[in-house]
């Protein structure tokens, strides 16, 4: 892995690669590999995954339970550290930052979905969703009216426009996600990370949901990646991933261990 750098995001560099094969890559992925010791024995969860994701483009990641979808989207997501490999987002080495500027960089160019929404219980859904916006940059006081008008304007959009000022308990579970997935937006990050978004949702509002998610990302050129178990999802997808036994791969290549 490469050492980590304590200068700021834009001071890191690519490395010398061979361009040929990630033209359009968003994501990057060399070598990555996420290990946990338990009880003495080495469970390796992902192993040395090589892997280019194109920018724009909506990525399913199939897998059954355990086998690594989260650790995958929270590595990507510079939530969690990699045991060996890097992670690059473009022309940063996410691997690679000192915690302060993987926190910036998370903040500013990464939003997350999750499957039990983790709004802030204190603020309503106008400033949860909010947030993200207002903790840009260093103009707190431009961001929180920039950050309040794109808030109002994504909420309008999941049909809660009329739910501005209400708390996270006082919404439904379909309700809480679509200002998750506002809240995921609102600050137009790169990329778009959703782990089971409609894992805690019945079947109606769950398709609700996932359809303004996809709405959301394609009308603003978003790349999305999605962990699910839902199938439904696939014919949405541009690619579709498994992980099986530790490694990244697609489709094709899945049906083709699955006949061997
Ligand atoms: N902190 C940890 N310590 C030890 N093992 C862990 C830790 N976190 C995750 N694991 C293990 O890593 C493996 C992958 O977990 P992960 O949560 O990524 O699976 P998943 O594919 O998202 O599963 P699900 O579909 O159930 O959400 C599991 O075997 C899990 O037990
Ligand atoms: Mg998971």
């Amino acid at each position: 892995m490469a050492q980590k750098n304590s200068g700021s995001v834009d001071a890191v560099t690519a490395p010398a690669v061979d361009d040929s094969n990630h033209v359009g890559a968003l994501i990057r992925l060399r070598g990555l590999t996420k290990s946990y010791e338990e009880a003495g024995t080495l469970h390796t969860v992902l192993h040395a995954i090589d892997a280019d994701l194109r920018q724009g483009e909506f990525s399913v990641l199939l897998g059954k339970s355990g086998s690594g979808k989260s650790t995958l989207l929270n590595l990507i997501g510079g939530i969690d550290v990699p045991s060996a490999g890097e992670v690059w987002i473009k022309e940063t080495c996410l691997t690679c930052l000192n915690e302060r500027d993987l926190t910036l960089f998370r903040r500013d160019h990464i939003g997350f979905v999750f499957q039990f929404f983790n709004l802030i219980p204190t603020l309503t859904a106008l400033e949860n969703v909010s947030l993200p916006y207002e903790l840009r940059g260093t103009d707190r006081r431009n961001n929180r009216r920039e950050g309040e008008r794109a808030a109002r304007n994504l909420l309008e959009r999941v049909g809660l426009g009329n739910r501005t000022d209400t708390y996270p308990d006082k919404l439904s579970g379909g309700e809480q996600q679509r200002v998750a997935i506002a809240r995921a937006l609102v600050h137009q990050p790169l990329l778009i990370l959703a782990d089971e978004p409609t894992g805690n949702l019945d079947e109606d509002t769950g398709k609700t949901v996932l359809n303004l998610l996809l709405e959301l990302s394609r009308d603003a050129g978003k790349t999305l990646i999605m962990a699910t178990h839902s199938p439904e999802v696939v014919p949405y997808a541009d690619v579709v991933y498994h992980i099986s036994e530790g490694k990244l791969v697609t489709e094709a290549e899945y049906q083709k261990i699955k006949q061997n």
